[in-house]
């Protein structure tokens, strides 16, 4: 990887990146299309990072369809499909940490500790294995494109992070490789999400400076109607910062996680309020 990318950079070649864990779905090939028509190479990374999952989640049964993935990757334009193991990306002696302080703390950071401290490490060794122009993040994990662009501009990477869309089935659930968990019945249930940032949404454009506790008074009023499903957090924060706000007067960014059966799903929506 390394020698690719070296010679790409000695011809100035813009690379374009897409990290990855794999199980690809039209979220992760709207990324590479879009690194397509913005670089001169695209390269994507699969790999299910062990030190990002906590003791009791889903690192062993995370799937793993590898060669349904490479056919997708290399028909939305992948020039290198980059496959790193476990043992080259952390040896036992492997001891360096990266840990983005403030903005890793809240939202899914209470909920899964070292989780982006797991995040920001491997896609800081993928950066200076891939030598990337651009990099590009889904806005579904919105802290973690925050996280990422923050490790970027405090230890001055030379990158761009890209964020992109979240894509959405036509239901309008956000396409995540953990939907493939859910069964027919929670599949149902989990197109009712959505409808709990879109109630938060109504609530601060009703009226400037409405408290925080309103916001998600009417998130949570839509997501308890939802069978099997089981609040972890509803936060309203800022989209720049993630600092908690009392009322919203400007933008403000509305995150959820909520347990469908035993799948985790998070999902989020940026509100900005017409003043
Ligand atoms: O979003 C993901 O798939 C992962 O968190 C990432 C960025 C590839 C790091 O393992």
């Amino acid at each position: 990887m390394r020698r690719a990318s070296l010679e790409w950079n000695r011809r100035v070649r813009r690379v374009g990146f897409v990290p990855t864990m794999g199980a690809l779905h039209r979220g992760h090939v709207s990324l590479i299309e879009r690194a397509r028509r913005e670089n001169d190479v695209v390269v994507a990374s699969i790999f299910v990072n062990p030190v990002q999952f906590g003791p009791t989640e889903d690192y062993a049964k995370y799937p793993r369809p590898l060669a349904k993935d490479a056919a997708l990757c290399r028909k939305a334009g992948v020039d290198v499909l980059f496959l790193p193991s476990a043992k080259e990306m952390y040896p036992p002696e492997h001891d360096t940490w990266v840990t983005v302080e403030r903005t890793s703390g809240p939202l899914c950071g209470e909920f899964r500790p070292g989780h982006f401290r797991g995040v920001a490490t491997v896609v800081l060794k993928l950066f200076n294995l891939v030598q990337p122009t651009r990099a590009y993040f889904g806005l579904k994990d919105y802290q973690q494109v925050r996280v990422v662009q923050r490790m970027a501009a405090d230890l001055n990477l030379p990158v761009k992070i890209v964020p992109c869309p979240t894509v959405r089935e036509a239901d309008g659930l956000a396409l995540s490789s953990r939907n493939a968990y859910l069964s027919p019945d929670e599949r149902r249930a989990a197109a009712r999400v959505p409808a709990a940032l879109r109630a938060a949404e109504q609530v601060i454009k009703s009226s400037s400076g409405v408290s925080v506790e309103r916001v998600r008074a009417a998130a949570k009023a839509e997501l308890v109607r939802i069978p099997g499903a089981k609040v972890q957090y509803i936060e309203v924060v800022d989209p720049e910062t993630l600092a908690p706000l009392r009322r919203v007067r400007g933008e403000a960014l509305v995150a959820l996680a909520v347990y469908v059966g035993k799948t985790r799903l998070i999902d989020n929506i940026v509100v900005k309020r017409r003043t």
